[in-house]
């Protein structure tokens, strides 16, 4: 078996430090684990991503955009993520498929059921076992995103990818807009509570981490750890 966990949220939540926080400490516990983001965590799918979010790219077409988006999923699905998972492995991913559904689909206004058609074709399917959500005020977050913007965070070993803060040109949609993507969220939540874990964002960060760690704890039974008889 393996694992599959994502982490969505509004900007500035705290969903990268957080991820990296638990991928420390699964490693540190012997779990076989990978970290990486969307869009990106590949060779090609960073550089959809440099595509996508260049503030410079005004003119982008939603279409275009949506596609663009989906396409760095499909790279990253299939060369990083359905590879490990088949080996048992946990796989940790800031943000996924959710933020096509909230940010083009409710941000934007684009049909939900052809976004489920490009997502089921990007993906083959693959859905998270568990989706973390870090609630956060959607105008506390971009602020707290403006106030990081130009401090570099250090990338961990291991990792796909390393997270210096940007101020990007989704980040840049107005506040309207952020607001749908947030109640787009609590819509995809409510249509599938199993999956989803929200905890709020205004919290220490170590506190949210434990209460994180005390919701994988339970699922960890699924992965065999390192160098343990299978
Ligand atoms: P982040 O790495 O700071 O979370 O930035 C990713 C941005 O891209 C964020 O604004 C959410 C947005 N996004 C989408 O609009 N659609 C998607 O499918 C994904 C993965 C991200």
């Amino acid at each position: 078996m393996s694992l599959f966990i994502t982490f969505e949220g509004p900007e500035g939540a705290g969903k990268s430090t957080q991820a990296r926080l638990l991928y420390e400490r699964l490693q540190a516990m012997d779990y076989p684990v990978i970290l990486t983001r969307e869009p990106g965590g590949t060779r090609i799918s960073e550089m959809i991503r440099r595509i996508v979010m260049d503030l410079r790219h005004t003119e982008m077409a939603p279409t275009t955009e949506t596609l663009l988006f989906s396409a760095a999923r499909a790279q990253l699905v299939s060369e990083l993520i359905r590879p490990y998972l088949n080996t048992g492995g946990i796989v940790l991913c800031d943000r996924y498929a959710d933020s096509t559904f909230a940010h083009q689909g409710y941000g934007l206004g684009r049909d939900l059921d052809e976004l489920q058609a490009i997502t089921t074709v990007a993906t083959g399917g693959l859905m998270p076992d568990l989706t973390f959500y870090l609630d956060l005020p959607v105008d506390d977050g971009l602020y707290r995103k403006q106030v990081a913007k130009g401090r570099v965070e250090q990338s961990s070993p291991g990792s796909t990818f390393t997270t210096p803060p940007e101020w990007n040109r989704l980040d840049a949609r107005d506040l309207a807009y952020h607001q749908r993507v947030a109640a787009g969220f609590a819509e995809l939540m409510r249509r599938d509570p199993d999956r989803w874990r929200q905890l709020t964002a205004e919290q220490p960060v170590s506190a949210l981490a434990e209460q994180i760690a005390q919701e994988v704890e339970p699922m960890l039974k699924r992965v065999t750890r390192l160098g343990a008889d299978a």
